[in-house]
């Protein structure tokens, strides 16, 4: 059983919360925020035992093993190397930072204190990503040949909203496009046996807003097996999150790539203990035998509750297989890369 610490009890931070209840492999002990109100606030709502009006204190807290860092991107790094110094283990939200150079000192304080680091890809902790390797390894769709991924939405512009402010790590790709991004490198690695890969050549657009971040980014990556993927993330229309993978002999569409199985996501309050979550569905369209499937991937648990149990399974390895921390390193390169490509400062 790990003892978990919030830090940061925002929007995202409920949900986690709330997964959390359907686990048996830790507990959240601990809240802490900036504002004591809102941490006292967070844990009478989560029923959680102690409340810090400071990260720090949190961090002094000897009985926490596992720090959950979910505060807005620019703090991450912050939080996490200070989490890590504390000898505390440490989930940290995606993107892991605001860009690659800053990713790496975070890896290296994971490997420098020993514990064990995690950039919070939750829909890579789901097992419709491993049937999707399946499906692939299986030769089920013959060849892969070609990946698109979208993640975008319409948000009201708002120059002091995380989203649209600058300081704040705003823009499309450090928030959804990173999922794009990662589904991208998965699929190319799964193709050639390997838990990912990085491409050989990003090449992108996009529409940069009055505030100094992205609006709209659509980018073409190739990689070294020859598979082309086309990724692409918006904050001002809605695009919708799709993933298919084409392949020379059919399709896997999968309808729910980000957030599958997640009844966590829909309420900021306790979710009864009873409470069903929904299988997700991939489909497979197979130009070989000529017909369509559709697979249902049973669950047991929420998505986020399926995130707290692959950091309790993997501490003793410092890193977990949904999202390694080359994986990670990758990931932050590529979006360093897209946004280079489209005119921004990273
Ligand atoms: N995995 C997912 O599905 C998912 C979904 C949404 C977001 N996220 C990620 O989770 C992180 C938080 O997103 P969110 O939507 O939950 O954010 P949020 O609710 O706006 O903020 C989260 C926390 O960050 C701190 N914070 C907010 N504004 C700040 C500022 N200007 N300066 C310093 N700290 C500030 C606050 O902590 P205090 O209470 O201590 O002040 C706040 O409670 C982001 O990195 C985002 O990419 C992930």
């Amino acid at each position: 059983m790990l003892n978990w610490g919030v830090i940061g009890p925002g929007g995202i931070a409920h949900v986690f919360c709330n997964g959390m209840r359907f686990t048996d492999t830790g507990q959240i002990l601990a809240v802490g925020s900036r504002t004591e109100s809102r941490a006292e606030d967070f844990a009478q709502n989560f029923d959680i035992p102690r409340h810090y009006g400071t990260y720090e204190a949190l961090l002094a807290d000897d009985d926490i093993d596992a720090v959950y860092v979910a505060t807005i991107h620019p703090h991450h790094a912050e939080w996490m190397i200070k989490a890590a110094e504390a000898n505390k283990h440490v989930l940290v939200e995606k993107p892991l930072s605001i860009n690659h150079a800053t990713a790496v000192t975070m890896v290296e304080a994971a490997r420098k204190n020993d514990v064990f680091l995690m950039e919070a890809f939750m829909y890579r902790c789901h097992p419709q990503i491993q049937k999707m390797v399946e499906l692939i390894q299986d030769g089920e769709i013959g060849e892969v040949r070609f990946i698109r991924s979208s993640f975008g939405f319409q948000a009201g512009f708002n120059p002091d909203s995380r989203l649209f402010n600058r300081e704040m790590g705003g823009g499309g790709i450090l928030d959804v496009g990173c999922y794009t991004a990662s589904f991208a490198r998965k699929v190319a690695g799964a193709a050639a046996n390997k838990p990912f890969l990085n491409p050989i050549s990003v090449k992108a657009n996009g529409k940069v807003g009055p505030t100094g971040v992205d609006h709209i980014a659509a980018a073409t990556l190739k990689f070294e097996n020859e598979i082309v993927a086309e990724i692409a993330t918006t904050v001002e229309c809605n695009i919708g999150s799709r993933a298919t993978v084409y392949g020379s002999g059919g399709t896997i569409d999968i309808p729910q790539p980000w957030l599958p199985s997640s009844p966590c996501r829909g309420t900021r309050s306790p979710l009864p203990l009873d409470t069903p979550f929904p299988p997700s569905k991939i489909i497979l369209n197979s130009s070989q035998r000529g017909e369509t499937t559709e697979i249902t991937v049973e669950v047991d648990r929420d998505l986020f509750t399926y995130e707290a149990d692959m950091v309790a399974n993997h501490i003793a390895d410092r890193q977990a297989p949904a999202m390694s921390w080359d994986d990670t390193l990758g990931n932050m390169h590529l979006l360093d890369a897209w946004r280079e490509e489209i005119g921004m400062a990273v």
